[in-house]
């Protein structure tokens, strides 16, 4: 089949990519120049594993191209997929549609009368029936996308289920045969309405942030009655109603989704009139953990991080990801800054992106040179060559052994038996021998 996708940032991009895998002829649509030739020439502007190769692979067997010309998707193809983004509105908790409105009024102006337009964008419930109700010249339908980042070619050549949000029986036909080789594989099918399809994806994302919150109110009661979180989480995970994925205690979550869609979607039922009010403790909670952080770096320094030099590890909201958008980690770097620390960041992937966003704190090529000299190690972000610092060698590059795992996975018995006073968040400290 030939298809368009609209819109060739993380999701689109991955998109494009994937359904060229799945054998169709696909044309990339973007409105920034710059990033219409970076994907011609097979350069990939944000890290994910597996994509630059499908790109290159694609591009080369000509079923990939890229365009900024919408009178050339119209004619090209029947089936658009829009994949813009929906960023958080400034001032407001609500969803800027802006890009969504603007790629659906210009495709719909040169789309065929056969066409489908289908959105994967997360949008607030409304949106799909509300842009069918304006392009009456062609068929909307809502096809929401779940992919993780760094694992976005997985995640959509294997996805865990496909929901096609439709209003006739010829929408769900067309999707099915795009995504014909998805669903021979065994992929799950939900086929709903437009509202309800809309409401999966926000339902799924507000639930994997409640889960990542409850967790962390967990970690703060551990905090006060001296409980461990880790221990707790694997306990109340062995039960197969909580499961024990998405548990993890740390700093919280941060990224380019989550944040913003609990928001939005907290927003959304206050317009309509219900109130999800709690999503926004479940936002006021993952916030309170970046600010645990701070308190516990200012407690270790003594009282205050005035002079302090503070080695970050970690960039980027998550491992495997150059992406820094709303990243606790630099959240925190940035605070200690501000409290008067000297503060050196060191990520794999997210260096560049985060010395443009935050330029006054400062960068180190490695982990090893971070840490030297430092009076304090934070791990907020669980690379997993962090993992395999050796305590006793890093011991002795910083001047003061003090380390706090924001993401809880580093092994405390190791770093402490190597002398470090060792902290956690929602679990017991613990002081090496030669501070004791
Ligand atoms: C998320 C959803 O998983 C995905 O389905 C949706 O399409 C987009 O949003 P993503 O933002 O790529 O994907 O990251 P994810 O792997 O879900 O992690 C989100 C954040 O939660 C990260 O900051 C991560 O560090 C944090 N997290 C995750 C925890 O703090 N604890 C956990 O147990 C799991």
């Amino acid at each position: 089949m030939r298809l368009t996708v609209i819109g060739t940032g993380y999701l689109g991009a991955t998109h494009a990519a994937c359904m060229a895998e799945l054998g169709h002829e696909v044309l990339g649509v973007d409105v920034d120049p710059d990033k219409v030739a970076a994907l011609r020439a097979g350069r990939v502007p944000f890290h994910e594993p597996g994509l630059p190769e499908l790109i290159a692979q694609h591009t080369a067997s000509g079923r990939l191209r890229f365009t900024g010309d919408y009178e050339e998707a119209g004619a090209f193809a029947d089936v658009h997929f829009v994949c813009v983004g929906t960023p958080q509105l400034k001032g407001s908790e609500g969803a800027d549609l802006t890009y969504v409105d603007a790629a659906f009024a210009a495709i719909a102006e040169h789309a065929g009368p056969d066409a489908l337009l289908v959105g994967k964008s997360t949008v607030p419930v409304g949106t799909a029936g509300r842009l069918a109700d304006t392009h009456t010249g062609a068929e909307v339908a809502w096809n929401p996308e779940f992919l993780r980042e760094g694992f976005a070619v997985e995640d959509t050549l294997r996805p865990d289920r496909l929901v096609f949000g439709v209003r006739s029986k010829r929408a769900e036909t067309i999707l099915r045969a795009v995504y014909a080789p998805v669903l021979a594989a065994g992929t799950p099918l939900v086929t709903a309405d437009l509202p309800t399809a809309e409401l999966v994806k926000t339902a799924a994302n507000a639930f994997l942030a409640t889960k990542i919150s409850f967790i962390n109110a967990m970690a703060e009661m551990c905090e006060v009655a001296g409980g461990d979180v880790g221990v707790l989480a694997e306990a109340i995970g062995h039960d197969d109603r909580i499961g024990r994925k998405f548990l993890r205690a740390g700093i919280g979550f941060g990224g380019g989704c989550l944040p913003k869609d609990i928001r939005a979607f907290a927003h959304r039922a206050d317009e309509l009139g219900v109130s999800l009010a709690f999503l926004r403790e479940v936002d006021a909670i993952n916030m309170r953990r970046r600010d645990k952080v701070v308190e516990l770096a200012r407690e270790l320094c003594g009282g205050s991080v005035l002079g302090a030099r503070i080695a970050v590890l970690g960039a980027a909201f998550k491992p495997d990801s150059d992406d820094i958008r709303d990243s606790p980690a630099l959240n925190v770097a940035a605070r200690l800054r501000l409290d008067g620390a000297d503060v050196t960041v060191h990520d794999p992937e997210a260096m560049d992106n985060a010395r443009k966003v935050f330029p006054l704190l400062g960068y180190a090529l490695s982990a090893e040179e971070a840490l030297q000299r430092a009076d304090l190690v934070l791990h907020l972000t669980e690379w997993p060559q962090y993992r395999e610092i050796d305590p006793v060698r890093a011991r002795s590059t910083v001047s003061r052994p003090r380390i706090v795992d924001g993401r809880g996975v580093l092994d405390a018995d190791r770093w402490t038996a190597a002398g470090w006073q060792f902290r956690a968040l929602g679990r017991p400290g613990s002081v090496g021998e030669e501070l004791r």
